[in-house]
């Protein structure tokens, strides 16, 4: 084998070897990408619940999104009388199987009983008339399923909000939450370069740091992104201020490495969240869950690289002097901690 890399090494002289063994590292590479793409694909397309809802935790998946939605409706300062009718009477099919019933004390199926009882709740208080889509028999199941005694939306005033901020870890990470609701004041540009800062605390693979930030306070560029975006409809109004957080795909060497840009973006988000938290800067993130058609809207509002990919958008400002928060119950640990 020597010999005949030997043999071809002096026949084609050694600067053209050396190109060519580059390329066959590189089609080698560009073949275990594709491989490995095709099978992250495959994995994708069997298990999340786009293609197919033939698990529990398919069926558990679309209930979150469903009850979410619902608790999302709830904090609107103008509460919409029949918000969401399509998702209610798909909610109120899930929750009529026989195994979500079974697993009604799960936290996630418990939460969604709650929401559904709600809704109706406030209708009937209200005496507007839902019966064309959710039925009093239907009603007084669910009431017999709930096991949660709380709302589905937290009330705050500004004033308040942000009282555990200097408290232990314990008391500042339990009082974040996703604010949508903001005042007209802007956060001044010390205070964001305050939070950066903080920000960048984040670890990252061998300390990389691939994650930047996108500041904007250009009421017109903000608002094309939240419509490209979608997912903040009916609060976009009062976002005056925003981070497009991405990720540079430049920083990443192997192969193995393809995803590693969530993992490290979705660290430094966190951190970036606690930071804004810590300045008393009130912050909701918003996904970009979106095809690629979607990046490329974003770049003709914001100039980003073609290496960077958006991972996440985030509002911020000074919270509204009052606002609601959904409850977003968190699971139990046994429905998270494997102990192996
Ligand atoms: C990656 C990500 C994307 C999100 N996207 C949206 C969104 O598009 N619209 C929205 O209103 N909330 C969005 N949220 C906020 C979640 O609804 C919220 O984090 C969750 O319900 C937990 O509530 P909490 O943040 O108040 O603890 C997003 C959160 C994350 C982490």
């Amino acid at each position: 084998m020597n010999k005949i890399k030997n043999l071809f090494k002096k026949t084609i002289g050694p600067k053209l070897y050396n190109k060519f063994i580059s390329v066959v590292i590189n089609l080698l590479g560009v073949k275990t990408l594709t491989l490995n793409t095709f099978e992250d694909a495959k994995l994708f397309y069997k298990h999340s619940m786009v293609f197919k809802q033939n698990t529990y935790n398919k069926i558990e998946s679309k209930i979150v999104l469903h009850y979410h939605a619902i608790e999302k409706g709830f904090l609107h300062k103008n509460f919409r009388y029949r918000f969401g009718e399509d998702r209610v009477r798909d909610l109120i099919k899930l929750l009529s199987l026989d195994v979500i019933r079974q697993n009604s004390k799960k936290s996630q199926i418990a939460s969604a009983y709650l929401a559904i009882c709600k809704y109706y709740e406030k209708h009937e208080s209200e005496n507007v008339d839902i019966s064309d889509f959710y039925k009093l028999e239907d009603y007084k199941l669910f009431k017999k399923m709930v096991t949660l005694n709380m709302t589905v939306i937290k009330d705050w005033e500004s004033g308040s909000y942000f009282n555990a901020v200097h408290r232990d870890f314990k008391d500042f990470s339990r009082s974040r939450k996703s604010v949508r609701n903001f005042k007209e004041d802007k956060v001044s540009l010390d205070t964001i370069e305050k939070v950066i800062e903080l920000a960048k605390n984040a670890p990252s693979v061998c300390n990389r740091q691939p994650t930047k930030v996108y500041y904007l306070e250009n009421k017109d560029k903000i608002d094309r992104i939240l419509n490209i975006q979608g997912g903040l409809t009916g609060y976009t109004k009062e976002i005056n201020q925003m981070f497009v957080v991405v990720a540079d795909r430049n920083y990443f060497y192997s192969i193995g490495e393809r995803n590693q840009l969530y993992i490290d973006g979705g660290l430094f988000i966190m951190n970036l969240l606690y930071a804004l938290h810590y300045y008393k800067v009130a912050a909701c993130p918003a996904h970009w869950g979106h095809p690629i058609e979607k990046d490329k809207e974003i770049l003709e509002v914001i100039p980003l690289l073609e290496s960077e990919k958006v991972l996440c958008i985030i509002p911020i400002g000074f919270p509204a002097d009052s606002f609601k928060t959904t409850l977003s119950l968190r699971r139990e640990n046994d429905e998270i901690l494997k102990i192996v």
